[in-house]
This record gives structure tokens, C-alpha cells and sequence, in this order.
């Protein structure tokens, strides 16, 4: 059935707006509404749709152009030569597609390729100029923009630690680029996965929504006007391109990496040369095994032609070059309804819908869950009991549902509902302790105002074990439910009277574990003034606002006498978070509980010089030679930041470091899953934010 000339324009048409909102959101917003392959296949019907009405291409359709706009705030730069995209390819006969025309437009010139990993962040160039002594120092770092216009963010770049700020002439002439005027280098941006995770928990706390994924938080940070915050955020930048006056200035890909890592830039070590499509698809093969344990997202590979003059030959299309491609991993989403939306109760009493799903095997796990955050966000997708939804699994462990789609005409599996006729709406009561819940004006989210819910009883006792606050091992969400429902632990302070014999009467707890328990109750009396404040959970107190109270007033008397203007005093305090803490220290039941706990013996006093937490709880395994740490050096410095080194790597190692030539150690880590870093990811993680409380 053919389709009239006035169809087919509209169809245009509105692929082209589509795809403009589209880039809009991840561009501008860096909040993508679909995913990077959806994306793709909407561009891909555009083109067609043009190739077979050329009279209807208009040099303003997304086919066009590079990408979205960049965002406000930041100085726009022009690029020195487009940044551009890259098609991608998304099976082995697509790749071998794009291998055989790379060989016809080749024709006599040599075809090997240059395989690497592709690194889910951000792209961006940093443009290095020549001192008047030979060195070259960073001056310029752009985000991509829109290709050709990007942001200059130099500042919040400067914090990077894997991006050289100076180049020294000695360096600059083993690499046979003395005498240039200046260079460009242009690489990847991302967030490592243990900073985002950090950064959520961090953000969580503070009570704010959790970016979604690394590449989101690592777009976000960049673009922050704090260079403070990105320093604590710990990103990274991986570099894979070289140019010289806006041109590709080696001979080719594998050559620019070893010019790079001469350079002293941070180059992927995973990176293959290679001539076929079966290597290629074994290294595509390896390093899919590699995923799960990178400390870094990712999302495919990148093959590039290797050489320059064959990269030339082959040429452009409008937004990516012909002589490279991503094969990207299948996405690690899956579509399937919503049974059920629960409403759980976190310890300050808010309100968290979650998403009870059919279970949809998703990137290697079986999902069942995923948290929808809030009201808000629920509106904002129309999710309601029933739905059909898209699921992703990005680098948290937590399951995210993007979008509702429509119900697939087979569905898999039983259990199938009908969808519900009504829109989600929160509960107007608790759904544990049935209390009215109370809504601020103007804020998202609801909350249960019952101090004694059992709900936000056992969240509090969770929280205020956790490893980042005051450290109790052992006391996970069984053992809660247990002294909570047993009436043992009414309230935080309950938990330093408990006895030997109480423990022991519980079910499942053997002696040994219960000793070990009141060793650890014992120990984090000594947690110190910074954690205690943390663990009190006081709203908008989080990790950071809790050390510069303790570095500001020394006790927690002084924070609790200190007026709201007393508290503003403090650096990067405002007037919600102390309006905030005043609440809570005004409340008679919050100044009994301090009272309390103080008497039980908890240190409520800031150390002159606190022991950076940076590290606590994580043990490290030392391996390999590092590049410039002796190990005797990196095992005093990872227990100056409260961390520990082991021999062995077991699953209770929570990083091994490898250096050159480490061996069975690092095999070890691969085998248990355990994350592996290298010297200068351990540099960052040492790089304390000067967080020690005075
Ligand atoms: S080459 C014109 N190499 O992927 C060449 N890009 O989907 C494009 N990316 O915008 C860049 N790892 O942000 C290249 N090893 C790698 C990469 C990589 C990640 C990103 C880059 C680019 C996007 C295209």
C-alpha cells in the first residue's frame, strides 16, 4: 500500500521533531526519555525516509546536524574540528556490513582496525599550549555541545586527576612533539562506579533524588559551577584522540594511544589491533566478560580503522565517520508489567513508591523490583498498577523503570492483570503504622509523621548502622525486624543496653555472633561527633554538612544550643538545613535521646584531628608493581585513610590494586567478582576532600 506524498511529509516531519526532543533531553537535559538504540532506529527511519524523497531533505533535519544544543551557563567555544557521533552496529552481521563496505571504499590502502573499549561517559577536549619553557599546560577543556560548539568547563576540569595539567618539554620530545605551538586531546569522561554510588548514597541522605546513571551524574557534575563538587566526585577521563591544529595528528589509532600513554595521559589498556570480523568478535567476547567487574561503565566497543591515510579515504557522513563504528551490548533492558506499587516507609518517615514487577530477566538477574522514587516521578511516566514498562538496569544495582510502552501483543509468561482504570495515587495514610501522612507545601513528598512508626524505626536503626555512619557490622534488616518486633530496641539508644542473654533468646542468633554484635555496639561509641550527627538523622544532614558542623562548633552541645543564624555562619549551610536542625534539637524527644546517649557513653566531641573516614570499612589487596607508590607506601597510605590491607584477595575484599606484572592475585579478583583498580585510581580515592574536622 503506497502512501501519499503529503503522508509521507508529515511522517518526516514529525520523525524530525521527534528526534529533536529527543536530543533535547540528552543533550540539554542530560536526561534521555529512550534509549541510545531507540534513538538510533528513529534516526535511521528518518534517513531512509529522506534517501527515498531526497526532495524533502532540509538542511535543518536532525540528519544533518551533530547533536543537540549545549547548555546554558557556561562559555561556548568553537571546536577546533567537529566532534562527532558515531554510527553504530548492534550484531556481528551488521559489523561484518560495515567491514565489507570499509573494505570497497578502501580499495589498495591497508585495513587493519584498533579496538577499544567503549566507555559510557562524556565526551571532551582539552587544548594544551606551549610554554615559553618547552612545557605545555592545560588551558582549555570543552564538553562536546553540540559538536561544534561545545562548553568550556576548563575549571571543574582541572580537578580531574587523570588529566595532566602540564606536559613537560622532556615528555613532549620523547613523543617527537617539541617545538609545536600546542595540541588537542580529546577522550571520555566518567564516572567511576564506586563515586556514583558514593554520590547517590551521599545524595540520598541529603534527600535528594539520585542521578541515574554514571554517565548522567558524570554530565551533571561537569556542568556543576562548583569546581569543589566535581574534585569530590572523583571522575575520570580516558583519552583516545590526538590532534594537532584540528587534524589527527598520527599515523594512526594505535600509534595516537602509544603518543598518548607517552604524553602521560590515562589510555584504556583494553584495546585490541586487529584485521577480521572473528577477532573482533572475540574481543567484543572478552571484554563483555570483563563488564561486570570494570570499575567503570560501558557500553560497547569502538573499532576505528587504524591508519590515518585509510581513515582519510574513507571519509565523513554528516555526523560520523565512516572509518569507525560502535558495537554496542545489547541494552540491558526488558519489558514487563506492573503487578503491584508498594509504598515503603524510609526513616524520616518519607513515602517511596516501588514498582512490584513480573519478574523479567534483565542483563543476567532476575529483576522483581524498581524503585520510582516519588510522586512526581510516578506522574511523570503514568505508571499505574498494570502497566507495561521499560526497565533498565544502569550502574546501580537498583532497577529503573524509563517508560511505559504498550502491551506487547504476546506477552510472555503468566500472571498477566488488567491494567488499572485509575491513575497511582500515594496513600493518605502510612501504609505500616496507619498514622495521617503530612505533605509539605510545595514539596514532592509525603511523609508519616509518627516518630514511634515501626517502619521508620527499623529504617533508622538500618541507617544509623550503616558502614558510612556509625559502623555497626552484623546489625543488617533480619536482626532489625527482630529486636524492633521483639520490643527490645525502641529507639536508637535502646541498642546500647542490649545484653548477651537478650540476643541470645533471639532466633538464629548464636553466641558468637551476638558477642560480636556487642563488640561492635561498644565500638561505635567511639565513632566520633561527625557520625553521631549523621546517625541521628537529622533532615538535609548528610556526610558533608555533618563535618563542617562538627569542624565548626566541636560538640554536639554547641550544634544544639547554636541558633539558625549561628548555623548559617557555617560555610555551604542555608537556611533549610538549619531551619532543619534547629527542629530537630527543639524536639523534646530528639534532646531526651541525645541526653540518653550521651550517658551511654558516646563520644559527642569533634577530634582535633579526625581520622579520615575516606577509607573505612574497605579492604585492599596490593598487587603487581604500581607505577610510582612502593607498596610498603600505598598499604601506610590506605591505612592513614582508615582502610585495610590484606594478603589474600576473598570475597570480603572490597578492591585489589594491581600494578605491572600482577598475577594470580588479579586472577583471583576477576574470578570472585571483586572490583579491580589500578595506582592512580587509588590516588583518587585517597585524594581526601581536606574533610579532616578540626
Ligand atoms: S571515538 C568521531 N572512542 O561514544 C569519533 N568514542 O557514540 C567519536 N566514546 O561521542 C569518538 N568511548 O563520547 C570514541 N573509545 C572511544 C569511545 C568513544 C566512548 C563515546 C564518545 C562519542 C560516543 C559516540
Amino acid at each position: 500500500m503506497g502512501s501519499s506524498a503529503a503522508e509521507i511529509e508529515a511522517e518526516i516531519e514529525s520523525l524530525r521533531e521527534e528526534l529533536r526532543h529527543h536530543e533535547h533531553c540528552y543533550y540539554v537535559l542530560d536526561s534521555p526519555e529512550i534509549s541510545d538504540a531507540q534513538y538510533d532506529a528513529k534516526m535511521r527511519a528518518l534517513k531512509a525516509l529522506e534517501e527515498a524523497h531526497p526532495e524533502l531533505l532540509t538542511p535543518d533535519s536532525p540528519t544533518q546536524r551533530v547533536g543537540g544544543r549545549p547548555a546554558e551557563g557556561f562559555r561556548k567555544v568553537a571546536h577546533s574540528r567537529p566532534m562527532l557521533s558515531l554510527d553504530n552496529a548492534y550484531s556481528a552481521e551488521e559489523l561484518a556490513d560495515w567491514d565489507r563496505r570499509v573494505h570497497e571504499l578502501a580499495g589498495e590502502l591497508p585495513v587493519r582496525y584498533a579496538a577499544e573499549m567503549k566507555l559510557d561517559g562524556l565526551s571532551l577536549a582539552l587544548h594544551y599550549e606551549a610554554q615559553p619553557n618547552g612545557d605545555a599546560r592545560l588551558v582549555r577543556g570543552l564538553t562536546r555541545g553540540d559538536g561544534q560548539v561545545g562548553e568550556d568547563v576548563t575549571g571543574n576540569v582541572r580537578t580531574i586527576r587523570s588529566v595532566p595539567l602540564l606536559v613537560s618539554a622532556e615528555k613532549l620530545r620523547v613523543a617527537g612533539m617539541d617545538g609545536l605551538p600546542g595540541f588537542e586531546v580529546r577522550g571520555e569522561v566518567v564516572m567511576p562506579i564506586a563515586s556514583f554510588r558514593r554520590m547517590n548514597e551521599e545524595r540520598e541522605r541529603a534527600g535528594l533524588a539520585p542521578a541515574a546513571n554514571p554517565r548522567n551524574a558524570a554530565a551533571g557534575t561537569l556542568r556543576t559551577l562548583e569546581p569543589n563538587i566535581v574534585a569530590q566526585r572523583r571522575l575520570d577521563c580516558y583519552a583516545y584522540f590526538l590532534l594537532i591544529a584540528g587534524e589527527y595528528a598520527a599515523a594512526g589509532q594505535t600509534a595516537a594511544l602509544q603518543t598518548l600513554e607517552t604524553l602521560g595521559f590515562r589510555v584504556n589498556p583494553h584495546r585490541t589491533s586487529c584485521a577480521t570480523v572473528e577477532e573482533l568478535l572475540a574481543f567484543l567476547e572478552r571484554v563483555e566478560a570483563m563488564r561486570p567487574t570494570l570499575p567503570y561503565e560501558i557500553d560497547g566497543v569502538v573499532v576505528k580503522v587504524d591508519a590515518q591515510a585509510t581513515q582519510l579515504r574513507l571519509g565523513y557522513t554528516g555526523r560520523a565517520p565512516r572509518w569507525a563504528i560502535a558495537y554496542k551490548f545489547a541494552a540491558r533492558a526488558g519489558v514487563t508489567q506492573v503487578q503491584e506499587i508498594e509504598v515503603t516507609v524510609g526513616r524520616t518517615g518519607k513515602l517511596s513508591p516501588v514498582a512490584v514487577l513480573r519478574p523479567v530477566r534483565i542483563g543476567g538477574t532476575t529483576v522483581e523490583r524498581a524503585s520510582l522514587f516519588n510522586a512526581d516521578e510516578v506522574a511523570r511516566l503514568g505508571v499505574r498498577v498494570g502497566s507495561w514498562v521499560m526497565v533498565e538496569r544502569g550502574g546501580d544495582v537498583i532497577p529503573k523503570i524509563t517508560q511505559v510502552v504498550p502491551r506487547p501483543s504476546k506477552p510472555e509468561g503468566e500472571n498477566e492483570i488488567v491494567e488499572s482504570a485509575e491513575p497511582f495515587h500515594m496513600p493518605t495514610a502510612c501504609p505500616v503504622c496507619g498514622t495521617a501522612v503530612q505533605q509539605t507545601e510545595g514539596e514532592v513528598d509525603s511523609y508519616c509523621v509518627n516518630t514511634d512508626c515501626p517502619a521508620r524505626l527499623a529504617q533508622s536503626l538500618l541507617y544509623f548502622a550503616h558502614r558510612g555512619v556509625m559502623n555497626i557490622d552484623g546489625l543488617g534488616e533480619v536482626l532489625v525486624e527482630q529486636l524492633t518486633a521483639s520490643g527490645l530496641v525502641r529507639s536508637i539508644a535502646d541498642l546500647y543496653t542490649l545484653t548477651l542473654p537478650q540476643l541470645v533468646e533471639l532466633e538464629r542468633v548464636g553466641e558468637k555472633s551476638a558477642l560480636a554484635l556487642l563488640q561492635q555496639i561498644e565500638q561505635s561509641k567511639q565513632a566520633g561527633l561527625t557520625r553521631l550527627l549523621m546517625g541521628l538523622g537529622v533532615r538535609f544532614v548528610g556526610e558533608r554538612t555533618a563535618e563542617l558542623l562538627a569542624g565548626a562548633f566541636g560538640s554536639m552541645e554547641a550544634i544544639a544550643a547554636a541558633s539558625e543564624d549561628e548555623l548559617m555562619a557555617v560555610d555551604e549551610v542555608g537556611p533549610k538545613v538549619s531551619a532543619s536542625i534547629r527542629k530537630f534539637f527543639a524536639n523534646e524527644r530528639n534532646q531526651a535521646l541525645v541526653e540518653r546517649l550521651r550517658a551511654l557513653g558516646l563520644k559527642m566531641t569533634a577530634e582535633k584531628k579526625q581520622r579520615s573516614t575516606e577509607l573505612t570499612g574497605l579492604t585492599f589487596v596490593l598487587t603487581g608493581t604500581f607505577p610510582t607508590l612502593t607498596r610498603e607506601e600505598a598499604k601506610e597510605r590506605i591505612e592513614a585513610a582508615g582502610g585495610k590491607v590484606a594478603g589474600s584477595v576473598s570475597k570480603k575484599t572490597s578492591y585489589v590494586v594491581a600494578g605491572e606484572e600482577a598475577g594470580s592475585k588479579l586472577a583471583k579478583a576477576q574470578e570472585l567478582g571483586v572490583a579491580v583498580i589500578d595506582e592512580i585510581a587509588l590516588l583518587a580515592m585517597l585524594a581526601t576532600r581536606g574533610s579532616e574536622a578540626h
